[in-house]
């Protein structure tokens, strides 16, 4: 399910269309009982992947709401149409909730991290996922983030006031996320997942 031999199936698009597929919608069934009625949730993709997503969070039980497209102000890479955008699909627990904001549209202009400054290969910036947040919750609200990578969900619902549990596979990231989350002086949530991905998966454990 992997492309190559880089087992940070995140990164440089290394994770197969199939492999993408079987991993989220196990890991979007296991999510589900966990999530409160109403709770809203989101999955961060690419144009390639966003078609076989979009189905695969309905068949899990999921409403599909809207797919917000992070514009980053400027391209990356690529060489035909330079990548500038990075889609997320907006979900909920049965109907959403009344929306916390309204003044967001659902195409949100954050610069991305600038590469030298990164602590994760894909970290999001503040800038993007506090408006998420701040749409979708209240303060006092938990913002779980199953994946957290560098902590900047954490870092950011903790500046906006939510609660949070940042969770992550890898070893290296649950310390970079509590590294990111002390700079800014919270208390620490984050627990090693033991949840399986492709890479270690193996037959019959489905
Ligand atoms: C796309 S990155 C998340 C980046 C994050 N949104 C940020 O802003 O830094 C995905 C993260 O999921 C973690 N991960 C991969 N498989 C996982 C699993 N089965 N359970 C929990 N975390 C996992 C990886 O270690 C990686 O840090």
């Amino acid at each position: 399910m992997l492309r190559g031999d880089n087992h940070e199936w995140f990164s440089h698009d290394n994770m197969s269309t199939t492999g993408f597929s079987w991993f989220m919608r196990h890991f979007l069934i296991t999510l589900k009982p966990k999530m409160k009625a109403h709770a809203v949730g989101y999955v961060f993709t690419d144009w390639r992947q966003y078609p076989t997503i979009a189905p695969i969070i309905e068949s899990v039980g999921f409403r599909l709401n809207n797919l917000v497209i992070w514009d980053k102000t400027h391209f990356g890479m690529g060489s035909f149409y330079r990548n500038q955008h990075e889609l997320i699909a907006f979900f909920s627990n049965g109907a959403p909730p009344k929306p916390q904001r309204r003044d967001i549209p659902n195409i949100i202009k954050a610069k991305n991290v600038y590469v030298k400054e990164r602590v994760h290969p894909t970290q999001k910036p503040f800038e993007l996922l506090k408006p998420i947040i701040e749409i979708s919750t209240k303060v006092g609200d938990v913002v779980l983030d199953p994946m957290c990578g560098s902590g900047a969900s954490c870092v950011s619902a903790k500046q906006l006031g939510r609660k949070y549990i940042g969770i992550d596979i890898s070893p290296k990231y649950v310390e970079v996320s509590k590294t990111q989350i002390l700079k800014f002086g919270t208390p620490l949530t984050i627990f090693q997942s033991s949840c399986q991905t492709p890479n270690n998966h193996k037959k019959g454990n489905d």
